[in-house]
């Protein structure tokens, strides 16, 4: 048999030029702060034509390596030397283990959202990168207009055009859900908390990354279940030889994972052991709780597929919310339950009848009309950028030998110091410096990470923010 074969079509002009300007600026000839050359100069430079250069410069500074001054031109943005250490995998845990009560967590969580104080510990962005005030402007309407609304309860699973336009954007994630499969939920915390419910009884083990986000320890605490921490790699995700042995020797009967950036560490599981994963959970014949939250927050140009995409049997309970990507106190998030929707639904009902409608209506309106899209290509933009020059002032501040995990979204980083380092001690001093810090120890029910160090990156870059890096990097090398 004779065999055509079709050479690949060649990029298109834009995506060359802007691949030739990557190489300038990974090999250091067009330098962090460079202005680039004007659209008309470079179009007489290159021989190409003015929209080919601008779609080449869009395209940078989508993929987050130009930035756009107004009235000034493009600049070359911070990047991290490649060289920077990562943080190191930790090591399996022996046996499952029940989580202690760590008031440590609800004191970080308190000053939190106390301004006074700088909010390194929170995994919050700054409220200036919400679009509170269209977010507002809607919420009136919506009352204007049918205030019956506010004299209803919530009865049904989900506002069903919030519901279709959940389900539509996963579509276009290359997840396809049916908005009927949908429980909206009060935030994506309510979700993991009904889902744990669904699959779990007390007394069962439960398998988490780790470090693994404290807002899961304390759910497991409160519903007496066990815990087995797996070690997960910086960049790729949960170790899939630990979970197995985790599955296979700690008799876990589910796990909860964030495949898409998770947090603290950033990671993201290349698809490829995405599928691996949903296979291994097929041999066990466990189910999973995917926590997605991050997931919209990707600094390349594809978003990473859900874990969900491959769920061929119902297995993967899907969590998620708006919190991180357009109001964090609309508290509107979902639950995409699979064949654990009729348990997950009844739970929702007990647990707090519905969402309310009017937010719902509220988030369904604007992600219509509202231009979710812009905001969302915005906020990504301005998280890559802080993430970059957080991780810049940290290199220059703390002390000698630390290490940064390098997140592909998200927006924060997880900070591991020299070993002498007492993370917790840092805090309470911190602390009386108004500084808040989400010290290692609170991310693992073992006496683990305290060397290490969640910081929040979703704060506008000032001298002040500067400055309290400064100050957390002093503090740390005082311990030395
Ligand atoms: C991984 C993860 N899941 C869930 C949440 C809570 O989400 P929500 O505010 O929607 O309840 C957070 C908040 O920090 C988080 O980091």
């Amino acid at each position: 048999m004779i065999q055509t074969i079709t050479a690949p079509a060649p990029a298109p002009l834009y995506v060359e030029l802007a691949r030739s300007l990557e190489q300038l600026i990974e090999q250091g000839t067009l330098r962090p702060g460079h202005r680039l050359p004007s659209v008309r100069r470079m179009s007489l430079q290159r021989d190409v034509s003015i929209s080919t250069v601008l779609q080449a410069y869009t395209l940078l500074e989508n993929r987050g390596w130009i930035e756009a001054r107004p009235q000034s031109g493009y600049y070359v943005r911070p990047r991290l030397p490649s060289n920077t250490p990562e943080p190191r995998m930790a090591r399996p845990m022996a046996k499952p283990s029940y989580v202690g009560v760590k008031d440590l967590t609800a004191e970080v969580l308190s000053i939190a959202v106390d301004p006074s104080y700088v909010p390194f510990g929170a995994a919050c962005p700054d409220h200036s990168l919400f679009p509170t005030k269209k977010l507002a402007r809607i919420l009136a309407s919506v009352g204007r207009n049918d205030p019956a609304l506010l004299g209803r309860y919530a009865m049904s699973l989900a506002f069903d055009p919030l519901a279709r336009e959940v389900a539509r954007r996963y579509l276009q994630a290359g997840c396809p859900l049916s908005h009927d499969e949908l429980v909206i939920t009060i935030g994506c915390t309510e979700a993991i908390n009904l889902s744990l419910r669904a699959i779990t009884k007390p007394g069962d083990t439960v398998a988490v990354e780790t470090p693994t986000y404290f807002g899961f320890l304390e759910t497991l605490q409160s519903l007496n279940l066990r815990v087995v921490e797996v070690p997960t790699d910086p960049r790729t995700g949960i170790c899939l030889d630990a979970t197995r042995d985790a599955f296979a020797n700690n008799d876990a009967k589910a796990l909860i994972v964030m495949p898409s950036f998770s947090n603290p560490l950033g990671s993201c599981m290349p698809d490829a052991k995405k599928e691996k994963l949903y296979q291994l959970l097929t041999e066990f014949d466990l189910p999973v709780i995917e926590d997605d939250v991050y997931g919209d927050l990707h600094f390349g140009e594809r978003r990473p597929k859900p874990l969900k995409a491959w769920d061929t049997d119902g297995r993967v309970l899907l969590c998620s919310s708006f919190g991180k990507t357009l109001a964090p106190s609309l508290r509107v998030g979902w639950c995409a339950p699979g064949r654990y929707l009729e348990r997950v639904r009844r739970l929702k009902f007990t647990n707090t009848l519905g969402t309310p409608v009017v937010l719902q209506k509220t988030v369904s309106d604007f992600l219509r009309n509202g231009g979710y899209d812009h905001h969302l290509r915005s906020i990504r933009r301005a998280y890559h950028h802080q993430l970059h020059l957080f991780a810049q002032a940290i290199l220059r501040h703390f002390p000698e030998g630390t290490r940064l995990s390098r997140p592909d979204g998200g927006f924060v980083l997880w900070v591991e110091m020299p070993a002498k380092v007492d993370t917790l001690q840092l805090h309470r001093e911190a602390l009386k410096q108004h500084i808040n810090t989400a010290p290692g120890a609170l991310f693992s029910v073992k006496d683990r990470y305290r060397n290490c160090l969640r910081m929040n990156c979703g704060l506008p870059w000032t001298e002040a923010t500067d400055a309290a890096v400064r100050t957390l990097g002093e503090l740390a090398k005082k311990q030395l």
